[in-house]
């Protein structure tokens, strides 16, 4: 059962902005955000209230947090509720202008516990999303899909031609459900893009309890213990910091006019997992500690590293903070 905890209060709020006059949607478009209480969604929801849209969020709340929503939850509405009801998401997206679709489960390695529950959540809730979306006539759809899907690199930075390979019940969940946007946007009127996200790192993500490899590492070390590495420390990622990946979603919610396109979102760089331990313990200026290496992790990528150029050119979106700068901020809290 859906449960309405805000309902549209403060839509008029003095301190929201107007959109920016190239936004091609309605002048102030609703936009419904699912994992909206999440890192992502969260820090996604603040921007878009700061730009003058109209935002709801659809969220379990059982990783997202109604604390992520800090100064915002009186400004947007809040629904309670879970993507694989279709009661639920129906109630969700009506009246909605957009849906950008976050809500997942996203650990690698907890996928292999429980399969069918990765499966349910970001398959079929997907599929309920995009049902309700065509019913109530929602005409945007944005997709976070992963990097994951493209499994163990051939050659690297990865293209969006590069072949599909999942590695993980999660990342082969996260295809099944890019394969279901294609389909729909192929046959509805629906414009939908696919976005592969490549590890999205910022503040807040400590919020939740799935925290990629830059929180781990940041609350090991803030109690004196020594981060661990899961194989030699030698394997890559390409960590994107949240503001910029927000600003690219927002830009694709408004400029972008397409039919069921891939793109990756990433910041282009390639980061060993070594480096970042050894530059986390510099920064926060602990001494004596060293890393401790354990097994690799099953379903784990060795290598990842986005070729961006296809959204740098499709939205003028060039990646601002470099993994440095980030990780200070992170630090910070900002
Ligand atoms: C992450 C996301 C996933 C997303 C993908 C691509 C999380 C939990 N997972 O997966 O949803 O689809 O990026 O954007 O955010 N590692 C350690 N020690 C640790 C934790 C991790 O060595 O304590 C290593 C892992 O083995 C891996 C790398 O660090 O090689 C990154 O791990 P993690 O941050 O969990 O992210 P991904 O598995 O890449």
């Amino acid at each position: 059962i859906v449960s309405q905890e805000n309902p549209a209060r403060g839509r008029h709020h003095p301190k929201m902005n107007k959109p920016n006059s190239t936004d091609k949607l309605t002048p102030k478009p609703k936009v419904l955000i699912t994992g909206g209480a999440g890192f992502i969604g969260s820090h996604l929801a603040e921007e878009l209230v700061n730009r003058g849209f109209h935002v709801r969020i659809l969220d379990d709340f059982s990783s997202g947090r109604i604390e992520n929503l800090g100064n915002i939850k009186d400004l947007i509405e809040v629904f309670r509720g879970d993507i694989r009801e279709a009661k639920v998401v129906d109630e969700a997206v009506t009246s909605m202008d957009a849906v950008i679709h976050l809500a997942a489960k996203i650990d690698v390695s907890k996928s292999f516990e429980d399969p069918e529950l990765y499966h349910d959540i970001n398959v079929h809730g997907t599929l309920n999303l995009l049902n309700s979306c065509v019913r109530k006539g929602v005409r945007k759809f944005i997709y976070t899909s992963t990097c994951a899907v493209y499994g163990e690199p051939l050659r690297l930075p990865i293209s969006e031609e590069h072949p599909v390979n999942p590695l993980s019940p999660y990342a082969a969940s996260k295809l099944a459900a890019e394969a279901y946007c294609k389909a729909y946007a192929n046959t509805h009127n629906l414009n939908l893009a696919i976005l592969r996200l490549f590890n999205v790192y910022g503040p807040r993500q400590s919020n939740n309890p799935y925290g990629g490899v830059i929180v781990k590492f940041v609350e090991s070390l803030r109690n004196h213990k020594p981060p661990t590495i899961f194989g030699d420390g030698k394997q890559t990622r390409d960590f994107t910091y949240i503001k910029d990946a927000v600003e690219a979603i927002i830009k694709l919610l408004t400029n972008a006019n397409v039919k069921g396109e891939v793109f990756n979102l990433g910041s282009g760089k390639s980061i060993p997992i070594n480096w970042l331990a050894e530059t986390l313990i510099k920064i926060m200026g602990i001494d004596g500690i060293k890393p401790v290496y354990l097994s690799p992790r099953l379903g784990d990528v060795r290598h990842s590293q986005a070729d961006i150029r296809k959204i740098v050119e499709t939205i003028e979106f060039k990646p601002k903070t470099s993994i440095e700068e980030g990780l200070k901020l992170v630090l910070q809290g900002a």
